[in-house]
């Protein structure tokens, strides 16, 4: 379980994340929706404790990340940046294997390669082993660190914006793929997203966040709902149920109006 207790970060005057507590168990996938600049972000920067805290803690499985040695905390806990976009001279393979780090130490086993194939081909880019990362399409980088996050094998992941660049079919892939990860292996998903009409689909849980707090927190029934959606985002939405999945459409007006 993760679990927050009394989480803070300050910029100067500024407050991004305010005071949260809250609990994440076990296996499932949890998403985080909110507006721009709502602190998702630092939220997952502060549980993998690549952003210090101002005040306040995190526990996975009991123990404050405060204390993990690192080489611990990457075999616990994989996480996935926003913004990926630096360029890094290394082929998709070398940089996959990166994910491998915590366990090989640089010295690839058998078995580091076994996993390095595996989530190359989960992610419908083996074909793309040897090219450099430099040179890819943007969607294409984005499943490479997807399967670098993979390979790196840890009960909790936490994925901040995944389907950034994806086509609508690698972004559907990907959902299934973490639905899967969490039903069959157990793996506790945190993920970061804009588009509601996967999280609805896809999630166990659903937290907005606004301006730093959570604004709302339950089941998809519970948080899809106009009242909460339309007051989260401050716009115009409907909802509505067809083929069993609830659809957000938030548009507008249409053309044919
Ligand atoms: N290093 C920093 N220094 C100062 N302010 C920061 C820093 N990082 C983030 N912020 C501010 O904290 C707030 C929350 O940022 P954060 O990146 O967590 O938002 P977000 O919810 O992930 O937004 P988005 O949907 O745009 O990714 C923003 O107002 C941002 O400007
Ligand atoms: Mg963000």
């Amino acid at each position: 379980m993760i679990e927050t207790r009394g989480l803070t970060k300050r910029y100067g005057e500024a407050v991004v994340v305010d005071n949260v507590s809250v609990r994440i168990p076990r296996a499932g996938v949890t998403s985080i929706i909110g507006p721009n600049g709502a602190g998702k972000s630092t939220f997952l920067s502060l549980i993998s404790r690549l952003t210090p805290p101002t005040s306040g803690a995190v526990t996975i499985d009991g123990t404050n990340i405060a204390s993990v040695q690192g080489r611990h905390l990457a075999k616990l806990l994989s996480i996935l940046r926003q913004d990926n976009h630096f360029s890094v001279r290394l082929t998709v393979s070398d940089l996959v294997a990166f994910g491998r780090y915590p366990y090989s130490r640089g010295h690839l086993t058998p078995e580091d390669h076994q996993q390095v194939d595996k989530a190359l081909a989960y992610l419908g880019i083996a074909g793309l082993k040897a090219r450099y990362v430099d040179e890819l399409s943007g969607g294409q980088r984005q499943r490479v660190f997807l399967a670098m996050v993979l390979c790196q094998d840890t009960d909790y992941l936490l994925l901040d914006e995944p389907l950034n660049s994806l086509d609508i079919k690698h972004a559907a892939i990907t959902m299934q793929l973490l639905r899967r990860a969490a039903d069959e292996l157990d793996k506790t998903i945190v993920t970061v997203l804009h588009d509601i009409n996967f999280a609805a689909a896809h999630s166990d849980r659903v937290i907005g966040m606004k301006d730093g707090r959570i604004f709302c927190d339950g089941r998809p029934d519970d948080v899809f709902t106009t009242d909460c959606l339309s007051n989260l985002f401050e716009m115009e939405m409907s909802i509505q149920v067809w083929q069993k999945q609830t659809i957000i459409n938030y548009f507008g007006p249409s053309r044919r109006d």
